[in-house]
């Protein structure tokens, strides 16, 4: 094993697309940042310069940073953000896990532009994949571009002003030409943008490391004319299995073998952002049509001419969300000799039915007599619990023992009252305070002892208006026993649970309108992020801390915090001062 050292210098820069300049924060001046490639095993040591004026700090999403929740980089929660002018060196290691995740900033909205892929390459190289050796590796980053300061929007999202959408959507930072000009003045009518391209050449195999790095949108992937075989996801090996269309929520990675067997040509690739069922959402967001060029790329058509003109992949409904369930309950985990998944624990300790959802809490300020919209704000919660971040960095304050937890509240068990959770026609078409009137704002935790076995179902609710919910837990996998639409029912969906081989994820979509019931072990001490991949559900406040306590040896007690941690009076603006 190594040491694997990266420099990651974030500043500020100007990038035009659809003819407008915006001002982007960005690593190392690159929009996707940097792939980073480590082996498993490898020690890591990202020094991250902040010459950017936002607070920052950067999130390995998907690495367990076991025994090193220090490094964990979630602003209030395991650290004080980075300042404007200050440095501060990630370190970890990464072990037994390979595949794809990746990297980006846990400050609001600005993981759209601060982001990259993290590849872990097996021990002993390609040859040792489960799946046969591709001849080239290619990192697929889904993203949306937006004209708007993102800065700008977090403080409208913040203030509930819900009037921004991004521009368009990219593969590996192209926009290509199915963007939206609406809303942006001067845009490029009539000028394409560049798509992404990926050259290939006839029979050869390509391992698509595919990244939803989108802050609102699942995506629809196609590439027309070829079939993808699906081999993993957040960084766990699943057993093949051969679709032409792959469905990827903000947060997930799935790794895709492609074959160029497709007679030579051109062939778009399009990723399309699925979006709620009629009527919830009308406006189309646009697509990204990237492309697939066979080296020899005229192709004979009928009568024996050539042709280049590209063929299109024929694409699903974009309302049609419910692929987005197909397609996840048809991962399953594969039984690897390198790497055999855990075996799924059949004791449970604790059982926990969380519900997602939508209410509101009264502004700061008002005193909400009437429950107006003017005194109130919408807010994303679980189980009627809408996160607030804490004014001191939790993981330190769980470590020194402060007394800070007191002051958390503690996630329920359960919502507050049980009802029809999916039922369209039962929300209330009057004043949102109807909704859900006991919908309150805490800094939501949950304690765990070490080594428990958690748990959870959640429940999607029809006050989310036909979004599905990636839901991601920072530091553990999770066992994704069963998913289905509607409310979940114990009695029936119990005995549909997978206990043989069900896929390990990082980030669990909950299908629109229906459930998924997961199981984890709490076997990494520290205090853990836990949230819809969302920005707006997440910046809303469907999120809470899970804080596992230690084990009883000292190699299952977190160790102290590294000596050059950020100090502890922080505060969390996006822009400083
Ligand atoms: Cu990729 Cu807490 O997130």
């Amino acid at each position: 094993t190594a040491l694997v050292e990266h420099t990651f210098v974030v500043s500020q820069m100007k990038m035009t697309h659809l003819c407008k300049e915006t001002l982007v924060t960005v690593v190392n001046g690159q929009l996707p940042g940097p792939t980073i490639e480590v082996t498993e095993g490898d020690s890591v040591a990202f020094h991250v310069v902040n010459k950017s004026p936002h607070n920052i700090t950067i999130h390995w999403h998907g690495v367990k940073q076991r025994m090193n929740c220090w490094n964990d980089g979630v602003p209030m929660v395991t650290q004080c953000p980075i300042q404007p002018n200050q440095n501060f060196t990630y370190r970890f290691n990464v072990a037994g896990q390979e595949g794809t995740l990746w990297w980006h900033a846990h400050v609001s909205c600005l993981r759209a532009t601060l982001h990259g892929a993290l590849v872990i390459r097996p021990i002993l190289g390609a040859s040792s994949y489960p799946f046969p050796k591709p001849d080239r590796e290619v990192p697929i980053i889904i993203g949306d571009w937006w004209s708007m300061d993102l800065a700008e929007v977090d403080r409208k999202m913040k203030d509930n002003f819900f009037d921004y959408f991004p521009s368009a959507s990219t593969i590996n930072g192209k926009l290509g030409d199915l963007f939206n000009c609406s809303g942006i003045t001067n845009c490029c009518v009539g000028v394409a943008e560049d798509g992404y391209v990926l050259d290939v050449e006839p029979g050869k195999t390509y391992l698509l490391r595919i990244i939803n790095t989108g802050l609102f949108s699942e995506f629809f992937l196609k590439i027309a004319g070829h079939r993808f075989t699906v081999v993993g996801s957040d960084a766990n090996y699943v057993s093949p299995y051969t679709t032409d269309l792959i469905v990827i929520a903000p947060g997930e990675t799935v790794d895709a073998l492609v074959v160029a067997d497709a007679p030579p040509g051109n062939y778009y690739m399009v990723a399309m952002p699925n979006q709620a069922p009629l009527p919830d959402t009308q406006t189309p967001e646009p697509s990204t049509r990237g492309m697939v060029r066979y080296k020899n790329k005229d192709h004979i058509v009928e009568g024996g001419s050539t042709s280049n003109v590209p063929v299109a992949p024929v694409m699903p409904d974009q309302h049609d969300v419910v692929l987005s369930l197909y397609f996840h309950s048809n991962l399953t985990s594969l039984q690897h000799q390198r790497h055999p998944p855990p075996p799924v624990p059949t004791r449970v300790d604790e059982h926990m039915f969380v519900t997602l959802g939508l209410g509101t809490v009264c502004r700061r300020g008002q005193t909400c007599n009437k429950k107006t919209i003017n005194e109130t704000i919408l807010v994303a919660t679980m189980n009627n619990v809408s996160f607030q971040l804490p004014t001191t960095p939790l993981l330190e304050a769980h470590y020194h023992h402060t007394g800070v937890e007191d002051a958390l509240l503690e996630l329920p068990d359960k919502p507050p009252r049980v009802f029809n959770f999916t039922d369209i026609s039962l929300i209330p078409v009057g004043p949102k305070e109807r909704l859900l009137e006991t919908t309150s704002r805490a800094t939501l935790a949950r304690w765990f002892q070490y080594g428990s076995v958690v748990e959870i179902v959640f429940q999607g609710t029809a006050i989310l208006q036909g979004d599905s919910n990636p839901m991601h837990l920072h530091g553990h996998d999770m066992f994704v026993l069963a998913q289905g639409i509607g409310n979940f029912d114990a009695t029936k969906d119990v005995a549909r649970y997978n206990l043989v081989n069900p896929p390990l994820k990082n980030t669990v979509v909950v299908p629109n309108l229906g459930w998924v019931a997961i199981r984890f072990v709490t076997n990494n001490p520290g205090v853990w992020y836990f949230h819809c991949h969302y920005e707006f559900h997440l910046s809303m406040g469907m999120t809470a801390v899970f804080i596992v306590e230690d084990g009883p040896t000292v190699d299952t007690s977190l160790p102290p915090q590294p000596v050059d941690f950020p100090s502890t009076s922080c505060q969390m603006n996006i822009i400083s001062k």
